[in-house]
C-alpha cells in the first residue's frame, strides 16, 4: 500500500449544475431556457424526463449547503441559470434570481465552502434562441452583459469562476448534430456557436480582469483521451481531427491565437466567419483550464464517418467495464495521458479537475443508503492516475467529483444516478452514499492510500 499525498492547498470539491439540480422552472420569475423547451417537446429525452422539479434544490439550498458542509467539501462548483437572472436574456433583470444566487454564495462561505461558478452550463435563455441562438453573433455580447451584472453581484466573494462549461457540447450536440438543445443539425452553425462562445469566453475575460475581482477565471472543457486505433497514417490523421473538433479548436485560439490551420481547412465551408480582432479578443491570458475527463476513445479512418470521417469506439482499460446505465468506458490512465498532452501542447497551464465520475449498479436499503463501492474504486483509480500527471509534472491544483447529487441526466433524463448523494426522486429526501463518507476522508487527509 502507497500513500498519495496531494500538493498542499490542492482543492477538494464536488459539482452539479443549474438545469440539472435547481427545478422551479418557472417559478420568482425565472425565463424559458432552452432546456425547458427541448425536454418539453415528446421524444427528447429517456421516459419524457425534464428538469421542472430535478432535484428541487432551488428550494432546498440551505439543507444542502448544510450537507455539503457535513462532507467536508471544500468548493462547490455550481452554474448560474442565465434566464433566471435574465429571463429574456438581457434587459430587465430578476431581481429573485439574483438573490437566489446571493444567498448561496453566502451560505456557502458561512460554512466554509469556496464558491466555483460556472456563469453557463447550457442553458441559453429559449428568448436568445429565437434571434438565432449561439450562431448569432450578438448572443456573445448578452453572455458578456449578462456575466458583467453577475461579477458584480458576486465577484467580491467567489473565489474561481469559469466561463462556460463544455463549450464544445454546446457546439457541437446543441447545433451541429441535435441531438442536445436546442436541437438544431447544421454543421456550419455548430462551429459559429463555437466562435462566438469562444468571442463570449474572451470578451468576459477581460471585463473580469479591468473590474480587478479578487478570483481566478478559467474554462471547462469535456476531455475525453482519444488514440489512434492502429498506426495507420489514416486512424493517426482521424485521432488528431478528434482531438482537434473536441479540444483544439477551444484551447488553440485561447492559448496560442490561433484555429488549428489544417483543421480549418478539412472543414472546408463549415468553418467559422470570424472577424478582424476576434482572435485578439479570444487570446486572453486565462488562470487555469478546467478539465472533465470520462472516457477514453478510440479512433479510426471512416469513409462513412461524417464530416470528419471518423469511427469512435468507446474503450475501457482491459479491468474496468463499462459504466451501467450510461455506458462510458472506464480509463483510469487515459487522464494521465490526457494531462500529459495538455502539459506538452499548452505548455504546462495549471488545471482543476472540474469533473469526474460515474454511474455504477446502486440499490438503497430500507433505510436509503447505498454501498457504492463500484464509485469509490472508480475515483480512486483516478485520482491515483491523477497523482501520477502531478509526479509528472502537470500542474494540477484540485479535484472535483461529478456529482455531488443524483440528477437530471440529459438525454438519459434520471435514469443515470451520478451522485455521492442519493436522490429520492419521489420524496426528494437526499441519502449519503458511502463514496460520500469514504470522500470525507481524502480530503480530511488530503489524500490517501492506494
Ligand atoms: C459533463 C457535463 O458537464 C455534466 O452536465 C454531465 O452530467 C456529466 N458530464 C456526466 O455526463
Amino acid at each position: 500500500m502507497t500513500s498519495m499525498k496531494f500538493p498542499k492547498d490542492f482543492l477538494w470539491g464536488a459539482a452539479t449544475a443549474s438545469y440539472q439540480i435547481e427545478g422551479a422552472w418557472n417559478e420568482d420569475g425565472k425565463g424559458e431556457s432552452i432546456w425547458d423547451r427541448f425536454t418539453h417537446q415528446p421524444f427528447k429525452i429517456l421516459n419524457g424526463d425534464n428538469g421542472d422539479i430535478a432535484c428541487d434544490h432551488y428550494h432546498r439550498m440551505p439543507e444542502d449547503v448544510q450537507l455539503m458542509k457535513k462532507i467536508g467539501l471544500q468548493s462547490y462548483r455550481f452554474s448560474i441559470s442565465w434566464p433566471r437572472i435574465f429571463p429574456a436574456g438581457y434587459g430587465e433583470v430578476n431581481q429573485k434570481g439574483v438573490d437566489f444566487y446571493n444567498r448561496l454564495v453566502d451560505q456557502l462561505l458561512a460554512a466554509g465552502i469556496s464558491p466555483n461558478i460556472t456563469l453557463n452550463h447550457w442553458d441559453l435563455p429559449q428568448a436568445l434562441q429565437e434571434k438565432g441562438g449561439w450562431p448569432n453573433r450578438d448572443t456573445a455580447n448578452y453572455f458578456t452583459d449578462y456575466s458583467a451584472l453577475i461579477f458584480k453581484q458576486l465577484g467580491d466573494r467567489v473565489d474561481l469562476w469559469s466561463t462556460f462549461n463544455e463549450p464544445w457540447v454546446i457546439s457541437s450536440l446543441g447545433y451541429g448534430d441535435g441531438i442536445f438543445a436546442p436541437g438544431i443539425s447544421d454543421k456550419s452553425q455548430g462551429y459559429q456557436a463555437a466562435h462566438h462562445l469562444l468571442l463570449a469566453h474572451g470578451n468576459t475575460v477581460k471585463i473580469f480582469r479591468d473590474g480587478n475581482y479578487k478570483g481566478k477565471i478559467g474554462i471547462v472543457l469535456s476531455m475525453t483521451n482519444n488514440r489512434p486505433a492502429t498506426q495507420s497514417e489514416a486512424d493517426i490523421a482521424a485521432c488528431k481531427r478528434v482531438n482537434q473538433d473536441n479540444y483544439g479548436f477551444f484551447l488553440d485560439p485561447i492559448y496560442k491565437g490561433a484555429y488549428p490551420k489544417d483543421f480549418m481547412e478539412w472543414i472546408g465551408p463549415h468553418a467559422p466567419k470570424i472577424k478582424p480582432g476576434d482572435l485578439e479578443k479570444i487570446n486572453q491570458p486565462i488562470d487555469y483550464l478546467g478539465v472533465n475527463y470520462y472516457m477514453t476513445f478510440e479512433v479510426a479512418f471512416s469513409n462513412l464517418g461524417g464530416l470528419l470521417k471518423i469511427d469512435m469506439q468507446q474503450k475501457s482499460a482491459s479491468n474496468w467495464d463499462f459504466t451501467p446505465e450510461i455506458g462510458f468506458s472506464i480509463n483510469p490512465d487515459g487522464l494521465t495521458t490526457l494531462l500529459g498532452y495538455i502539459r506538452k501542447e499548452y505548455n504546462n497551464p495549471p488545471i482543476y479537475i472540474t469533473e469526474n465520475g460515474c454511474t455504477v449498479e446502486e440499490k438503497p436499503n430500507e433505510e436509503g443508503f447505498i454501498m457504492d463501492w463500484g464509485r469509490i474504486d472508480y475515483i480512486r483509480a483516478h485520482l491515483r492516475a491523477l497523482h501520477t500527471a502531478i509526479q509528472e509534472g502537470s500542474d494540477i491544483r484540485g479535484y472535483t467529483v461529478w456529482s455531488l447529487f443524483d440528477n437530471f441526466e440529459w438525454t438519459f433524463g434520471y435514469k443515470p444516478r451520478f451522485g455521492i448523494i442519493r436522490v429520492d426522486y419521489q420524496t426528494l429526501e437526499r441519502y449519503p452514499k458511502q463514496s460520500a463518507f469514504w470522500y470525507q476522508e481524502v480530503i480530511k487527509n488530503n489524500g490517501l492510500d492506494y
